[in-house]
């Protein structure tokens, strides 16, 4: 059984409310909601405003996804919009372990993402601390990109690393999943699957997410 947030960034902008509507109805675990700054990657998606619109509807735990600089800038606006994840890049962040702290002392879960390129080895001395660490299996900044087929193996790793430590980490993965990709992650020890385009493309999409969750 895995637990699946279905990005928003797929979601129809012009009928936001309806989409999260949707959502609520169905047995999707939590709301993913992808931040783009146009520095960090490139592309710009959604800010607050936004997101506080889609709060005030959602009845599922946010999980939010910032891909901005300096993310340590935001701990207090992603705590106000009463989210229950907080991932930031590894590779976005200098002083890692701070940021880490600070987002628990606001009671939130600190979630750490590696690029395809980032080796989940950098993680190990902050392993303990975390509550979540997101795989990026695409290069982060689109959604309907193609799934990085290395990605499986390192999510093999990811496991062995989080057990060695005796981490409590959930392992997430984002990019490229669908019920292909979504199965063999599982196997790989994924516990949460982000998916946009295979949720928000399906014909129906509340049937799709009650697939990928039962993987
Ligand atoms: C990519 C985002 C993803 C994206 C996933 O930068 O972080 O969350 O929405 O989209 P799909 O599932 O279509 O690859
Ligand atoms: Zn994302």
């Amino acid at each position: 059984m895995a637990m699946v947030s279905p990005s928003l960034l797929s979601a129809d902008f012009g009928n936001l409310q309806r989409d999260v509507e949707m959502l609520n109805q169905s047995e999707c675990d939590w709301f993913h909601l992808d931040v783009m700054d146009g520095v960090f990657v490139p592309n710009i998606s959604f800010g607050f405003p936004v997101m506080q619109a889609m709060a005030q509807h959602a009845q599922k735990p946010l999980d939010v996804h910032l891909m901005i600089v300096q993310p340590e800038k935001f701990v207090k606006e992603v705590k106000a919009l009463g989210a229950k994840v907080m991932n930031v890049h590894y590779e976005a962040c200098t002083h890692l372990h701070r940021v880490v702290q600070q987002i628990k002392a606001e009671g939130m879960m600190a979630g750490v993402t590696l690029n395809p390129h980032t080796p989940v080895s950098v993680l190990e001395e902050i392993l303990p601390d975390l509550d979540l660490v997101m795989l990026m299996s695409v290069n982060p900044g689109f959604g309907g990109q193609r799934f990085i087929e290395h990605s499986l193996d390192k999510t093999k790793r990811l496991r062995d690393l989080v057990e060695r430590t005796g981490s409590k980490a959930l392992i997430e993965i984002d990019g490229g999943v669908n019920r292909e990709t979504g199965k063999l992650l599982v196997e790989a020890g994924a516990d949460v699957l982000v998916a946009g385009s295979a949720v928000f493309g399906a014909k129906d999409p509340a049937e799709e997410i009650k697939f990928l969750r039962s993987l």
